[in-house]
Order: C-alpha cells, then structure tokens, then sequence
C-alpha cells in the first residue's frame, strides 16, 4: 500500500459547489485516498466550495479568467498557479495531480501539454455519450434507461481522453433532471477517490491511450454499479 508522503500532491480545480472536492478531502482523512490536497483553485471566486475549502483549512486560490486576454493566456496563468501550489519542483516525479471537480472551463493545449497525463475529470455521463453540459436533461430526453458518471484522463478535447472507471445508474421512470443528477452524484462522490486512488498509487496507468489496472484491462473491476442494478458490491466475487 502506498505511504501518504510518496504521493504527489493534489491540486483539486472547481468552479462551483464542491461537492466532489468533498468526497476527495474526506476520503484522503479516512485513507481511501492516501494522498494530501495541496489546495484548491477556482476560476470563480463566488463558487461555495472555495468557501468550504477555505474553511477546513485548505489553500485557496482565484485564478478568475475574466481577468485574461485570452484561452491561452489564462491557460498558462492556470498552469502556473497549480505548480506554485503543489510546491513543485522541476523533477517530473514532484508533478502534481491535477483533479477536475466540477471546473467549467474548457482547458486547451498550453494547460493539458504542461500537466500531461496528470490531469483527471469527472463527467456525469457515461462517455463517450453526451459530452459537454446538461447530460441528465438529455439522458431524459433520450429514454435512456441507464446513465452515470465517468472519470477520465484528460486531453485538449472536451470530455475526451482514457476512461479510468464508471458509475452506472439506473434511469427511473418520473425521474426528473435533479432526481436523476443526485442518484449519479451519489455515485461520483464514490468512484472519484477509488479511481485517483489507482492512479496516484500507479495502479491504474496508460497505456497507449488505453487504462490498465494491474497490468489488465480489469473492465470488471472499473464499473461500479448502483445498488438498484443488483450488481455485486465493488470487489466482491460475482461467481
Ligand atoms: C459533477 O456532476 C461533476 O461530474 C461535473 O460537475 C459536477 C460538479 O459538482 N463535472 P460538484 O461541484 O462536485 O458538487
């Protein structure tokens, strides 16, 4: 098992409520998640989970991008705040975990080509569907009758990039969107620190654009299921 300190830190980006940054922190208390969140930087500085941070204690940073010229500019300003945080070094091994937790704005090349490899989201949908914003309005739209949440690499392409691992849920009839956005959030708030986990202990790594876990494609052992779709409980034998 991984030892807290050889973990590099976690710079966790939101733009809104935090709800996932949450799960992360309390995940690394309980040892879930055996890493340490360097801190936490907004784009926004009204979002309520840069409140919350702030108040466990938590480094806190603005980086508004209506203060830059340009993508690119706040790009580099972005990259550059989220190394001042981790503290890092130039030694590629000191490179910080960049988490994406619910952080709306889309991150070009300067950014993704400064943390490469090192930049991880959640989307609540099962990609590649619905990419982009108001997936549980278009899983409603759409009949699905299953939806979820997906954590994955990040590349320059919105939504894009290794899929780690997935959530799925059931579509419930008379759902609404907030029904349906709270039984998925449910579940993110579990398969976030169990896929960075993997990943920050280098048992999840990529491999030509695809995710191995321990060396296999594991697909088994990387969809976590919603009590109601009857599935064994994660990493109990189905047989
Ligand atoms: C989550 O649904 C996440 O999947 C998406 O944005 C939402 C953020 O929610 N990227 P919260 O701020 O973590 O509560």
């Amino acid at each position: 098992m991984q030892n807290r300190t050889s973990c590099a830190p976690l710079v966790v980006l939101i733009s809104g409520r935090g709800s996932n940054l949450r799960s992360l922190v309390q995940a690394t208390a309980s040892g879930e998640l055996q890493c340490e969140v360097a801190g936490v930087i907004s784009n926004r500085g009204d979002a309520p989970g840069l409140a919350w941070a702030a108040g466990k204690g938590l480094a806190t940073q603005v980086v508004d991008h209506r203060d830059y010229a340009d993508r690119a500019t706040f790009d580099f300003a972005l990259a550059d705040a989220v190394n001042a945080m981790a503290g890092s070094t130039a030694d590629p091994a000191d490179a910080p975990w960049v988490v994406l937790a619910g952080f709306m704005r889309i991150l070009g090349e300067p950014f993704v080509s400064r943390h490469q490899g090192r930049i991880v989201n959640i989307h609540p949908s099962l990609l590649p569907l619905y990419p982009g914003l108001h997936t549980h309005r278009q899983a409603l739209a759409d009949r699905a009758l299953l939806h979820g949440a997906t954590v994955h690499l990040v590349t320059a392409r919105l939504d894009h990039g290794p899929i780690l691992a997935q959530a799925i849920a059931p579509v419930l009839a008379g759902d609404s969107e907030d029904a349906l956005a709270d039984r998925v959030l449910a579940m993110e708030h579990r398969l976030y620190p169990l896929a960075l986990q993997w990943l920050v202990s280098g048992r999840a790594r990529v491999e030509g654009g695809r995710v191995l876990l321990d060396e296999r494609d594991a697909i088994e052992e990387r969809i976590l299921l919603h009590p109601l779709l009857g599935g064994t409980p994660y990493g109990a034998d189905p047989t």
